[in-house]
């Protein structure tokens, strides 16, 4: 069984939040770096990561890391990968460049240099060459750069995994839902849900930490959520396993959801709760928590909360103001 060695991006200040998330994940020679935290394992590890993690953006398979003796050397380094055996000339792909390499001033280069690699190797093997598609691939590249250090990997996520899928366009100044989570956890919110605390977030605008709270309190995997994963147009790709992840995780589900406790979830503003609502609904979540017109100065606790959590991303200053989004300053 082949042992792979992965990537996991996370925003800025995160690392050390994903090292403990892959860790409870069971991954193993965790270590942390720029950008994001490593690991090795297994395809299923690399799947379940995609799967599971709350924090992550992007989980990347390591092909070919080498140093290089100068920037002609991208080219070498990228026809040696067996690309015939990631992916058929009748898919398309997107080569993306992260980092910087030395005597590389312009970052497109090291991109070139790779889709190049990919086609003319494909042309030599199969006498056809892959399509670029940069909106949505069969098969995203990922390209890092560290002075002489290049590291070439499959993009096993494909679009960011904070994009869960249950949230539409709507409302300004939505958290991202990685960094909802991750103020979530900051917070102790999986222990306080564990010992059936109620969940309040007195301005949840477009709801992305009542639902995020929901998704971990239920034991959900954000990744259920999602139709489409990078690994999906690779070649070696396993479904089998894939079904087993997600059987899995809808089995959690099914129990998790029995145990969920109170989230309550209000705004001044009516749009917001609609939009919260719909999200819910979307995050296959609806009934699961209330979310009520209510301005702050009238939130409260409900008659059987008695401990719990309460979480907020309030409007502020000039970004929130300039942009007119908060119907009562705040
Ligand atoms: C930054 S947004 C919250 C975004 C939210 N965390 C999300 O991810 O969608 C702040 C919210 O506070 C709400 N708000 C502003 N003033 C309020 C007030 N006095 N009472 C209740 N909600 C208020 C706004 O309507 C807005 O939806």
């Amino acid at each position: 069984m082949s042992d792979y060695a992965f990537f996991a991006t996370a925003p800025k200040y995160m690392g050390r939040l994903l090292t403990k998330e892959l860790e409870r994940l069971g991954m193993r020679e965790i270590s942390e770096g720029e950008g994001g935290v490593r690991f090795r394992g297994r395809l299923e590890d690399g799947y379940r990561v995609c799967l599971w993690s709350r924090i992550a953006n992007r989980v990347l398979l390591a092909l070919n890391e080498t140093r290089l003796n100068g920037p002609d050397e991208i080219y070498d380094c990228a026809l040696a990968i067996p690309w015939e055996d990631h992916l058929t000339p009748d898919q398309t792909l997107a080569v993306q460049f992260a980092g910087s390499l030395e005597g590389v001033t312009n970052r497109q280069y090291a991109v070139l240099r790779v889709k190049d690699a990919i086609c003319d190797r494909l042309v030599q093997r199969m006498g056809r060459r892959p399509n670029v598609d940069r909106q949505s691939p069969n098969l995203r590249i990922h390209v890092y750069g560290d002075q002489n250090r290049l590291i070439i990997s499959l993009d096993l996520s494909g679009e960011s995994l904070h994009q869960r899928g249950y949230r539409q366009s709507g409302l300004t100044a939505p958290l991202k839902e990685n960094l909802a989570a991750a103020l979530l956890i900051w917070a102790g919110w999986p222990q306080i849900a564990a010992a059936g605390g109620t969940l309040l977030d007195p301005m949840c605008g477009s709801g992305t930490l009542i639902i995020e709270g929901a998704l971990m309190a239920a034991d959900i995997a954000p990744g259920l959520l999602r139709s489409t994963f990078g690994f999906q147009g690779w070649l070696q790709h396993d479904e089998v396993l894939w079904q087993r992840l997600l059987s899995e995780a809808r089995l959690r589900r099914r129990a998790g959801i029995k145990r969920l406790g109170t989230l309550r979830g209000y705004d001044v503003d009516t749009n917001a709760i609609r939009l919260s609502q719909r999200h819910l609904e979307r995050a296959g979540l609806a009934g699961c928590a209330q979310f009520e017109r209510r301005e702050l100065a009238r939130c409260e606790p409900g008659p059987d909360d008695e401990e719990g959590l309460v979480i907020v991303n309030p409007p502020y200053g000039e970004r929130i103001e300039s942009l007119n989004c908060c119907k009562s300053g705040g």
